[in-house]
């Protein structure tokens, strides 16, 4: 099987560098359309498929991106291997605005998004326990440190709903929890990776300490959006030294990722 890499950009990434014979296409799911075209094309030889999570323009707030479509519209495409990359605040003092943490576990704090591929006729239970795929994890780790930029490998993420960010209390809570980092987006395309049975690895950036740490005020757009630029950067270069760290050819995923279903279809096939 070959290796084709999915990219889903969040804020501050809504392009790639490098990418030969480059082309948007428009991908229909039956979960309506993913937040934008997705722009095609091979960097060193490996296919690439790119998605702005929130749309060119930064059009859709966290809760509504349309997760399952953009999942799904990777899987047509042929995408074996997810990489998102998402900005967050930190709740650790070492882990520092212009950081990347490759992350390793989620915490659900969203209200109701669309999270399941099953249901209504079909019912399937997959794994969670290990939630990102520890093989695509250690080759995007080691693209991140091909950039410079410091990396921390594990780390737990609260997904929170938005689209305000949160109280003292919310952060000192999530803090008392052991969480690392904080975000809008990402567990959702975490679930939905497993049940469409991709590969997913999670870089985020770090742009702020959130609003716990007594030397930084609340959150601001301002300047998340400051550092982000930086992070941007740094985070084009590591999707660009993937491709070679990934190679073409895709044996199976020694986390068992392309085989999450064998096992979790609960419903009877003859029904
Ligand atoms: N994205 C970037 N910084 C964040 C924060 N502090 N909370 C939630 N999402 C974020």
């Amino acid at each position: 099987m070959q290796t084709m890499l999915g990219v889903i950009g969040g804020s501050g990434v809504y392009r790639i560098d490098g990418l030969e014979d480059a082309a948007w296409v428009a991908v229909e799911t039956p979960w309506g359309p993913p937040s934008d075209q997705i722009l095609t094309g091979r960097l060193d030889g490996l296919p690439v498929a790119f998605l702005p999570r929130h749309g060119r323009g930064h059009v859709h707030a966290p809760a509504e991106v349309p997760y399952r479509a953009n999942i799904d519209a990777l899987k047509r495409l042929g995408v074996t291997d997810v990489l998102s990359v998402s900005a967050c605040g930190s709740f650790r003092e070492d882990m520092a605005p212009g950081d990347f943490v490759v992350l390793d576990q989620y915490i659900d704090r969203t209200l109701g998004r669309a999270g399941s591929f099953f249901g209504t006729g079909c019912v399937a239970h997959v794994s969670l326990a290990h939630p990102t795929c520890a093989r695509l994890s250690a080759a995007v780790a080691a693209a991140a440190r091909t950039t410079g930029v410091t990396l921390h490998e594990g780390g737990t993420y609260l997904c929170m709903e938005g689209p305000q960010f949160s109280t003292l209390a919310e952060s000192r809570l999530y803090q008392s929890w052991g969480c690392d980092v904080i975000g809008m987006t990402n567990l959702p395309e975490a679930r939905l990776a497993r049940e469409a049975e991709l590969c997913y690895a999670a870089v985020a950036m770090v742009t702020d300490y959130d609003c716990w740490h007594p030397d930084h005020g609340a959150v601001d757009v301002a300047a998340v959006l400051r550092v982000m630029a930086g992070n941007a950067a740094h985070a084009r270069s590591a999707i660009a030294a993937l491709p070679g760290l990934l190679g073409p050819d895709r044996a199976p995923c020694t986390h068992g990722c392309d085989r999450a279903l064998d096992h979790a279809v609960i419903t009877a096939p003859d029904r």
